[in-house]
């Protein structure tokens, strides 16, 4: 027995990794126009960062021009990606507060041609409450929306994903009026639908209020498992109550998944066999085939 590179675990996930990266390439439609989605569910916890993730990156490694928002100060998002977002870092907050412009602000993702991040360092959890005392009425629901207005007559990119907190406040407001899909995350859980009904009339109120070309475009099942009632019986009342919404797609548990981010990947290079990196293509390749 040797333990030549070649054998190694790491060297044959590096391998995989180099085969994802080229054999996807120009395998996904680009749409006609720049998609926007903002990615949202004020329950924590149901995927909405690992979901923004690993769709992002099927797509940049589809070949298309992806761009990342987070509006999360947990940084979660910057963090699988391998960007940095320590306190010192300028991202979303040097937006929304500072009307810094996107394209100044955002970052190439370590090991992509064409995935940026716009990262959110830790002061953006103050945001909220500066856009509150700070900025005037008009405007402070709408500062993503201006950034994102300009950067997108400037470049020209195929998707952009928000990754949103999991609260109502004032950062989910800025993605709900910046957008015109979005994406709900649900877990396949027994108290899923119950943050669902708060969400949707917070939506509701953003399109009445914000920003009429909203709507809830797709809805993705995740931490799905089809072995036990609970997850079926979610599964079943989701499709029966958002319909055509739903993708066919339902993420699975996997522990690729959750292991990714902390080696600053997405499952898609981090294991591309495993089941949730082929689940998250197939999903990708649905909303993509949507569009
Ligand atoms: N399909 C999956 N299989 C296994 N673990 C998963 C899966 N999807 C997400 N996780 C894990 O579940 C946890 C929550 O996921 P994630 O951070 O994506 O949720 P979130 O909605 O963004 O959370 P928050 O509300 O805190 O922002 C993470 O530890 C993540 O790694
Ligand atoms: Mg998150």
């Amino acid at each position: 027995m040797t333990f030549d590179d070649e054998d190694t675990p790491l060297a044959h996930a590096a391998a995989a990794a180099v085969y994802v990266r080229t054999s996807l390439k120009g395998t996904f439609p680009a749409p006609q126009n720049t998609r926007v989605l903002t990615i949202a569910n004020q329950k924590g916890g149901v995927g909405k960062t690992t979901t923004a993730v690993n769709i992002a990156a099927s797509m940049a490694l589809g070949g298309l021009k992806v761009l990342v928002i987070d509006l999360d100060p947990q940084g979660n998002a910057s963090t699988a990606f391998g960007v940095d977002h320590q306190e010192d870092a300028t991202g979303t907050y040097d937006v929304l507060v500072d009307k810094e412009p996107i394209a100044d602000m955002m970052v190439l993702a370590p090991g992509y041609e064409s995935l940026w991040c716009l990262p959110a360092s830790l002061d953006l959890a103050g945001a909220d409450i500066e856009l509150i005392t700070q900025v005037t009425e008009d405007e402070r629901a709408f500062r993503l929306k201006m950034a994102l207005d300009i950067f997108l007559s400037e470049y020209d990119m195929d998707y952009v994903f928000v990754d949103c907190p999991p609260s109502l406040g004032m950062l989910t407001i800025n993605a709900l009026a910046a957008v015109s899909e979005v994406l709900i995350p649900i877990q396949c859980e027994f108290y899923a639908l119950e943050g669902v009904q708060q969400l949707l009339r917070t939506i509701e109120f953003a399109q009445e209020r914000l920003n009429p070309d909203l709507a809830v475009s797709t809805i993705l099942l995740t931490m799905y498992n089809g072995s036990t009632n609970l997850s079926t019986q979610v599964a079943d009342s989701v499709r029966e109550y958002f319909g055509d919404k739903v993708l066919t797609t339902a993420i699975p548990r996997s522990t690729y998944v959750a292991e990714a981010p902390s080696f600053g990947q997405s499952v898609m290079t981090y294991d591309p066999g495993s089941t949730g990196a082929v689940a998250y293509l197939a999903a990708a390749r649905e909303i993509a085939n949507r569009g």
